[in-house]
């Protein structure tokens, strides 16, 4: 299998897909790769380190994209340029963004592209290697947790000086998935009193074994494969009285509630975030999916009733070292699946990991159900 890396183009995106050490196990399995200049010199990894690992390097994306490889890997989708020039009848594996990208599956197709979103790795035992999300919401449920840590006007563990005792700082994770259970281990490991908050049946226990208290939901919202689903009207008022009396206490709060598909939910309102004392500070990780906190933006930071409103964006890619090597990881596991005995690539459409996570196969977009 022919490889090739490319450099990623997005804003302030600094994640490359394949590191040299994943690249070097690639190419002792009998694979070749090449990387394009720079592409993981903003996480970290100069050209000299994949040189060091057996990869060819090359000077630009058309140069790349004019080789004849069998796969591109990228961490972010192809711009429509991008697309424009990717290799004929090759594979693309990337986050492509499923459901929200009609102007680029065209653009694939016509190409004969074969295109696996990165999004759709199910969720088996077997494909927990491979999820990207996972990994990823991993990263930005840590750095969430120190990105509110630095903007809080308070410590947040409990200290005995000569200058007088700290009370501990209180933190609040909605949402308790893989980010929020990391948000709420990093936020305890900081010395935060912890509390969480989810609508699913088995996150309390987890929340629990983290050592952070559980807030109960008044109504549970459990949907198909372990994900949560939209909440009624009236479940959503329950919940919110809920978590509207434990908030106002709170110092720091975290949100990570998706619904797969779906705009996030909202969680936190205006007249809920006038309740808190000034100075305290939310931390929007599904901002960029709509929002769990009202006013929040994508991005940036807004100051409600005095309360520091933190839109996430792209967090991942703030901690740009790690969060390429785990997705690496995930790549190479998957292309190591995706190749054949005799280390070709083989797309089997019929295959329980990559059937679902296609969108385009040799051209032709496929219809999700
Ligand atoms: P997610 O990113 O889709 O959502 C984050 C969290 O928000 C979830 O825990 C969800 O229940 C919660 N949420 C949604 N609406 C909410 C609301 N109204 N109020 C409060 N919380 C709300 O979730 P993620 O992190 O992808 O995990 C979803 C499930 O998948 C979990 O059960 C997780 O353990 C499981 N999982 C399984 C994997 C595997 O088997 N390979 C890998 C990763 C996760």
């Amino acid at each position: 299998m022919k490889i090739g890396v490319l450099r990623e183009t997005s804003a302030g995106e600094q994640r490359v897909a394949l590191v040299p050490e994943a690249a070097a196990k690639l190419i002792a399995a009998g694979h070749a790769v090449a990387v394009e200049r720079s592409a993981g010199a903003a996480a970290g990894f100069p050209d000299a380190l994949y040189e060091k690992a057996g990869a060819t390097l090359v000077a630009d994306a058309a140069a790349l994209c004019g080789g004849s490889h069998d796969v591109i890997v990228k961490v972010r989708k192809p711009s429509a340029s991008e697309a424009a020039q990717l290799p004929a009848n090759a594979t693309l594996i990337a986050l492509l963004t499923p459901g929200s990208n009609d102007d680029l599956i065209p653009l694939l197709a016509q190409r004969g592209i074969t295109a696996l979103a990165l999004e759709l790795v199910p969720r088996i035992s077997r494909a927990q290697s491979m999820d990207v999300l996972s990994s990823q919401s991993g990263v930005a449920g840590y750095k969430a947790a120190l990105v509110g840590a630095a903007a809080l006007d308070k410590f947040l563990p409990m200290l005995t000086t000569a200058a007088g005792t700290i009370a501990p700082s209180k933190a609040f994770i909605l949402g308790a998935g893989v980010a929020g259970l990391q948000a709420i281990a990093t936020t305890r490991r900081l010395g935060a009193v912890v509390s969480g908050f989810d609508v699913r049946s088995a996150a309390g226990e987890q929340v629990r074994s983290l050592g952070a208290q559980f807030v109960e939901p008044a109504a549970k919202a459990e949907g198909a494969g372990g994900y949560a689903r939209a909440q009624t009207e009236d479940e959503a008022a329950q919940n919110a009285a809920i978590i509207g009396a434990h908030v106002a206490s709170q110092d720091l709060v975290i949100t990570t509630a998706l619904i797969p598909g779906r705009k996030a939910p909202i969680l936190i309102t205006d007249a809920m975030l006038a309740a808190m004392r000034p100075g305290s500070v939310v931390v929007d990780l599904a901002a960029e999916s709509g929002g769990n906190v009202e006013g929040s933006v994508a991005g940036e930071m807004v100051v409600c009733h005095g309360v520091h409103v933190i839109g996430a964006s792209n967090i991942p890619s703030s901690v740009p070292l790690h969060a390429s090597q785990m997705f690496s990881t995930n790549v190479r596991t998957l292309l190591q699946h995706l190749a054949a005995d005799d280390g070709a690539l083989n797309i089997d459409s019929s295959d329980e990991i990559t059937g679902p996570m296609l969108l385009v196969h040799k051209g032709v977009a496929v219809v999700k159900k």
